[in-house]
C-alpha cells in the first residue's frame, strides 16, 4: 500500500467546442477521478487539475459557423462542461480555462523562457493558404489524404483513423476546409521546436526507464513515434484566435494550441494554489511529487513527446511519472462522433437519468476501454444496473439495514464467539483495502472496480449462508453476531465504494450514520470509532462499533425498465436516420446539361385511376393514369411500399414523352416521379411530406 505522497492528476483539458459525452467520462475523468479520490482516501496530498481548453481551429470553425465570437462559443461550453463535471462528481481540484489571464501569462513566460534558451529554431517556409479568405491553413483548416493510412478526410494536424500526427503540407491532395479550394503555397515564420533534438533524451526516458511502468498501448505508441525519427514541430500559428507570440515581430501569430493547452495544467494549478493559499511549485518542481496525466489515445504524442520535451527544455520542471491513457469507447458498435450526433451526452443523459450519475460511472468503469477500444451499450447499461448494482450491492445493504432495524431498531448489536465462517470473512474483507489500492495503482480501475463488487458479494454470500432470518428464531446471540458482521461489510462498502460510485457512498455513510469528520469535510466517519479511512479497514476489527446507531432502509439503487432503454436506442435511430439521409444529400450532382436539355422533358401533373399488382412481381405496380392528355398504362415500381389501394385518387407528377417500354409483358407509356426516403420507402414527390429532406434524389 502506498505511503503519503504529493501527486499532480491532471485530465485533459477539453475543448469547449460541444458539451461532453460518455466517450469524454469513460477515456480520461472517471478513471483520473476514481485515482484523486482514492488517493486523498489514503491520505496524500493531491492536486487534482483540469480547466477548458479555449484555443484552436475547431473552435473558430464552430463560431464562424454559428456567426457568433469564438469567445461566445467558449464561455457558453465552458460553462456546459464545468457543470457536467460537478453533476458527475468530478472532484478537481480547480477547473480553470485557457482563455484566464494567469494562463495567457504563464504560456507567454514558458514560451519566451525556450525562446531566451535558444530552444525554438526560427524559420520561414512555405505553408498552405487560401487565398480566397486570406488565411493559412494549418490543422482543422485543412482536409487531405493521410500520408500515413491513406485516409482521405485527415485534418492538417492529426489523422483521426490511425492517429499520426503530422504536418498540413505532408498532406496528400489537400484542400481548404473553409471554402473547399486547392490551397497555394505562401511563406511565413514560425518557431519550431526541435524534437530531433530531444530525442535521445525521449529515447532512453520512455523506451528504457518506462518501458515496464506505461501501459503497452501508450509505450507502443511512443515507440513508434521515436522509431519514425521525431522532426521539428512548430509551435506557432497563423490565427486570430489564441495567445499572441510574445515576439516583436510576430504579429498576426499565436501559440499552437497543443504549445498552450498542456501548459494549462500549470496555470490551473498556480489558480488553485492561489485560491487556497499554497505554494504550487512543489506540485511541478520537486522530484519527489508524482505527475499523472489522465488522457485518450489520441492525446498520447502530446503527453508522452512533445509537453515533456518542452518541460525538459524549459529545464525547471518535473517529468509525468505515468501517462495511464485510455483507448476509445464506442456506442453501439459504431465510433461515437459529435458531427454524426452519435452520442450519449452528459446533460442530455442527466435529464432522462437524473438520479443515475453513479449508474454512468459504473457502467463506465466496468466496461473502460482500459486495454482497448470497447463498445457502450444500453443494453449493457441496464444489466449492469440491474444485475450488479440492484441485485448485488443495493441488496445487500438493503437486507443488512433493514435486519438491523427489525432486530436491534437500528443499533449494532455486541458480537459473541465468532465462528469458522465469521472469521474467515473477517479476514476477507481485511483483505479487500490492499487489492483495490494496488489495482487503482496499476491503472486497472475495471479490475478494482470488481473486486468492490466481489466485497457486495462476499456480503450477500455471508448472509445467505449464515441465514439470520432462519436462526433468529432459535438462537439470538448468534444473529447479534451474523449482524455484526454484516455491518462492518456494509461498513467497508461505504468507503471502498468512494471513489468509483461517491454518490451512492455518500448515501450508504448517511443511512449507517457516519459523521463528518472536523478535519476533513468530505470524510465520514463512524461515531465514536476515530476513523474509517481507507487503510483503517484492512486493520481494524470494529469499523461501525456496537451500540452505534444506523439510520432506516433506503434504496440505493432502482431498477431501470426495457421502455427507459427503447427511448434510448430510439434516440439513437433518429441520429442514424438523419446522418442517412444527409448522406444522401450529399450524393454528388450528375452532370451539367444545357436548357435545351431540360426543355426536352415533358411533365404533367396527373391523377392515378386504377391500379392493381403485377402477377408474379414483389415491386411492380400496373397504373392507370389520367395525364390530362390521355389515360395510359405506366408500369411502376413501387408495390413494396405502397398497396394498390393506397395510390388510387393520388395527385402525381408524370414523365410523359419517356420512350414506352415493356415490363413483363405491359407496355409503359411513361414514369412517375418518387424519391427514396433514408429508410428506403418509396415515396410520391410532395416537398412538403415530411419524409423528403433536402438532396434527395427524384427519379
Ligand atoms: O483532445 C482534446 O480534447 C484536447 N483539448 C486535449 C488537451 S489536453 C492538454 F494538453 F491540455
Ligand atoms: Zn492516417
Amino acid at each position: 500500500m502506498n505511503t503519503t505522497k504529493r501527486y499532480t492528476i491532471t485530465a485533459a483539458l477539453p475543448y469547449t467546442n460541444g458539451p461532453i459525452h460518455i466517450g469524454h467520462l469513460a477515456g480520461v475523468y472517471v478513471p483520473a477521478d476514481i485515482y484523486a479520490r482514492y488517493l486523498r482516501l489514503t491520505g496524500n496530498d493531491v492536486a487534482f487539475i483540469c480547466g477548458s481548453d479555449e484555443h484552436g481551429v475547431p473552435i473558430t470553425i464552430k463560431a464562424k459557423k454559428e456567426g457568433v465570437s469564438p469567445q461566445d462559443i467558449v464561455d457558453k461550453y465552458h460553462a456546459i462542461i464545468k457543470q457536467s463535471f460537478e453533476d458527475f462528481g468530478i472532484t478537481f481540484d480547480n477547473y480553470s480555462r485557457t482563455s484566464a489571464k494567469i494562463h495567457h501569462e504563464t504560456a507567454s513566460e514558458f514560451f519566451t523562457t525556450l525562446y531566451n534558451k535558444n530552444e525554438f529554431v526560427e524559420e520561414t517556409k512555405e505553408q498552405l493558404y487560401d487565398a480566397e479568405v486570406n488565411q493559412f491553413l494549418a490543422d482543422r483548416f485543412v482536409i487531405g489524404i493521410c500520408p500515413k493510412c491513406g485516409y482521405e478526410e485527415s485534418y492538417g494536424d492529426q489523422c483521426e483513423n490511425c492517429g499520426t500526427s503530422h504536418n498540413a503540407i505532408d498532406l496528400i491532395n489537400p484542400k481548404s476546409a473553409i471554402t473547399g479550394n486547392k490551397p497555394t503555397l505562401k511563406q511565413t515564420k514560425h518557431w519550431y521546436l526541435p524534437l530531433n533534438k530531444h530525442e535521445e533524451f525521449l529515447n532512453k526516458w520512455i523506451l528504457k526507464d518506462h518501458k515496464k511502468d506505461w501501459k503497452p498501448n501508450v509505450y507502443g505508441q511512443c515507440k513508434s513515434w521515436i522509431d519514425d525519427g521525431l522532426r521539428p514541430r512548430a509551435v506557432t500559428r497563423d490565427l486570430d484566435w489564441g495567445i499572441p507570440v510574445p515576439l516583436p515581430d510576430a504579429e498576426g501569430k499565436v501559440l499552437y494550441v497543443w504549445f498552450d493547452a498542456p501548459i494549462g495544467y500549470i496555470s490551473s494549478t498556480k489558480e488553485w494554489a492561489e485560491r487556497v493559499g499554497k505554494d504550487w511549485r512543489p506540485y511541478w518542481k520537486d522530484k519527489d511529487t508524482k505527475l499523472v496525466h489522465f488522457i485518450g489515445k489520441d492525446n498520447i504524442v502530446f503527453h508522452c513527446i512533445i509537453f515533456p520535451a518542452m518541460l525538459k527544455a524549459e529545464g525547471s520542471y518535473i517529468l509525468p511519472d505515468n501517462v495511464p491513457a485510455n483507448e476509445f469507447l464506442n456506442l453501439e458498435n459504431n465510433k461515437l462522433s459529435t458531427s454524426k450526433n452519435w452520442a450519449v451526452w452528459l446533460p442530455q443523459y442527466l435529464k432522462d437519468f437524473p438520479d443515475k450519475q453513479d449508474v454512468l460511472r459504473y457502467a463506465l468503469t466496468a466496461n473502460a476501454p482500459e486495454t482497448k477500444d470497447n463498445d457502450f451499450t444500453w443494453k449493457d447499461f441496464q444489466a449492469r444496473n440491474n444485475n450488479e448494482l440492484v441485485a448485488i450491492f443495493g441488496n445487500f445493504i438493503n437486507r443488512v439495514v433493514v435486519l438491523t432495524n427489525k432486530y436491534y431498531n437500528g443499533i449494532v448489536p455486541a458480537p459473541s464467539n465468532f465462528s469458522k465462517i465469521d472469521e474467515e470473512t473477517r479476514a476477507a474483507v481485511k483483505a479487500y483495502p490492499a487489492v483495490i489500492s494496488s489495482s487503482i495503482e496499476r491503472y486497472r480501475f475495471r479490475e478494482a472496480l470488481g473486486e468492490l463488487m466481489n466485497l457486495a458479494r462476499l456480503g450477500n454470500k455471508y448472509l445467505a449462508d449464515s441465514e439470520p432470518w432462519k436462526v433468529i428464531k432459535e438462537d439470538e446471540s448468534r444473529v447479534q453476531t451474523i449482524m455484526y458482521i454484516a455491518l462492518q461489510i456494509a461498513s467497508a462498502l461505504a468507503t471502498l465504494s468512494e471513489p468509483f460510485l461517491p454518490i451512492t457512498s455518500n448515501k450508504l455513510k448517511k443511512i449507517l450514520r457516519f459523521t463528518k469528520n472536523d478535519k476533513n469535510e468530505t470524510e465520514f466517519h463512524a461515531e465514536p470509532v476515530e476513523a474509517s479511512l481507507w487503510n483503517d479497514i484492512g486493520v481494524k476489527d470494529n469499523l461501525l462499533p456496537a451500540g452505534h446507531q444506523i439510520g432506516r432502509a433506503e434504496l440505493l439503487f432502482n431498477k431501470i425498465e426495457d421502455k427507459e432503454i427503447q427511448a434510448q436506442l430510439d434516440k439513437l435511430q433518429a441520429s442514424k436516420a438523419a446522418n442517412e439521409a444527409a448522406d444522401k444529400t450529399a450524393e454528388p450532382q450528375k452532370e451539367e446539361i444545357s436548357f435545351n436539355d431540360f426543355t426536352k422533358l415533358d411533365m404533367r401533373v396527373g391523377t392515378i385511376l386504377e391500379a392493381e399488382k403485377m402477377p408474379k412481381t414483389k415491386k411492380l405496380l400496373v397504373l392507370k393514369v389520367d395525364t390530362g392528355i390521355d389515360v395510359r398504362t405506366i408500369v411502376s415500381g413501387i408495390a413494396e411500399s405502397f398497396k394498390p389501394d393506397e395510390v388510387i385518387g393520388k395527385r402525381v407528377t408524370v414523365l410523359v414523352n419517356l420512350a414506352p417500354r415493356a415490363l413483363r409483358g405491359v407496355e409503359s407509356e411513361g414514369m412517375i416521379l418518387m424519391t427514396e426516403t433514408p429508410e428506403g420507402k418509396l415515396v410520391f414527390v410532395n416537398p412538403d411530406d415530411k419524409n423528403i429532406t433536402n438532396g434527395l434524389k427524384i427519379s
